[in-house]
């Protein structure tokens, strides 16, 4: 009884917050995160049946994470897009997968990527410059951009990326389908799969997914042909001089096609999740973290001199 009780209060309440008030869900998270860091203690929220379990010590978010390696239901609304990828995957997927991606995406493959990293920081200061003085504008649209142009480099490992990938209608169903995920996470009413798919917003992020996979399955095609080409090639070129190159620039699709080539549960669809994913963790992230500390570095003038004079 009392679960249920619970279960309609926060079904009236998460519709009112989503459609009345979208700040108070933040003002009131502000708060809860405010009171358990002031107590130092966890504190519990109910999602509907589900408990929501906030933490301010690390050590009780190892514990915690480590017991309960699985994820809640709601996880499984993202399966539309991200499939069994790292985020959405079922436990013994993602057991074995973390083990082979940790493995392979390591640290010098990262540092590998500091070019692109570089040339991105310069693109983005261009792009900024260009409009400090003038109207006020939406920094996080253009920081969503560049760092969904950052990371399609070097995931898919593609120059000239803003022309190919990040068309503005990827950008466009990329933005829209994580706006679409987040509404249906925070209205109770929309979790059950048989009502969300009667709705407008299921018809729409499916078809931004439908635009989102045929993109990516143009791409990762292409790339494969790529890369077996380049095998062959490379296996020639080390069996004639001795020695392999192990500094070259690495894109994440490529580690996943060698992993693919000993590992068969590494399928092409499972290979196009594992890229989806990426794209969708670090993107929204970086962003906003970025616009965040922008923001805060705006507002603290004496900070933003320091930072000028380093
Ligand atoms: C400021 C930046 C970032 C923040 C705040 C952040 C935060 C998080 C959080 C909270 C999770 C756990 C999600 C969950 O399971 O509920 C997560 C998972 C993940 N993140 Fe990030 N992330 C950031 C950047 C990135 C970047 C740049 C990438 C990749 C290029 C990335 C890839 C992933 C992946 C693959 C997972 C799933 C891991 C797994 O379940 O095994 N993240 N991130």
């Amino acid at each position: 009884m009392l679960v249920w009780v619970v279960l309609v209060f926060t079904t009236v309440l998460s519709v009112h917050m989503w459609l009345w008030s979208k700040g108070l869900l933040l003002s009131r998270l502000t708060d809860i995160a405010n009171i358990s860091e002031e107590k130092n203690l966890p504190f519990v929220m109910w999602f509907g049946p589900s408990p929501v379990l906030i933490f301010v010590d690390i050590d009780d978010v190892k514990a915690v994470t480590n017991a309960f390696v699985d994820k809640p239901y709601y996880y499984s609304f993202g399966k539309i897009w991200l499939g069994e990828g790292l985020v959405t995957a079922s436990v013994p997927i993602w057991k074995h997968n973390i083990k082979i991606l940790s493995g392979t995406f390591t640290s010098s493959v990262v540092a590998g990527y500091q070019s692109v990293y570089n040339a991105q920081a310069q693109r983005l200061v261009s792009t900024l410059r260009a409009r400090a003085g003038a109207e006020p504008f939406d920094a996080l649209h253009i920081l969503a951009l560049v760092t969904l142009e950052t990371i399609c480099q070097t995931a898919l490992g593609e120059c000239g990326v803003s022309e190919r990938i990040v068309s503005k209608e990827y950008y466009n169903a990329f933005d829209r389908a994580v706006t679409l995920l987040m509404a249906r996470g925070l209205n109770l009413l929309l979790h059950p799969d048989a009502v969300y798919r009667l709705t407008p917003g299921h018809r729409e992020i499916t078809n931004c997914v439908g635009l989102m996979h045929s993109i990516a399955d143009t791409i990762i095609a292409k790339r494969r042909k790529e890369w077996d080409e380049k095998k062959k090639q490379g296996l020639k070129d080390a069996k004639e001089s001795g020695n392999f190159d192990q500094t070259r620039f690495k894109s994440f699709l490529e580690i996943l096609f060698e992993i693919s080539e000993r590992d068969p549960s590494m399928t092409p669809q499972q290979v196009r999740a594992e890229v989806d994913t990426i794209l969708v963790a670090g993107q929204e992230t970086v962003a906003t973290a970025l616009f965040y500390a922008l923001l805060m570095i705006g507002c603290h003038s004496d900070v933003q001199h320091r930072l000028y004079s380093e």
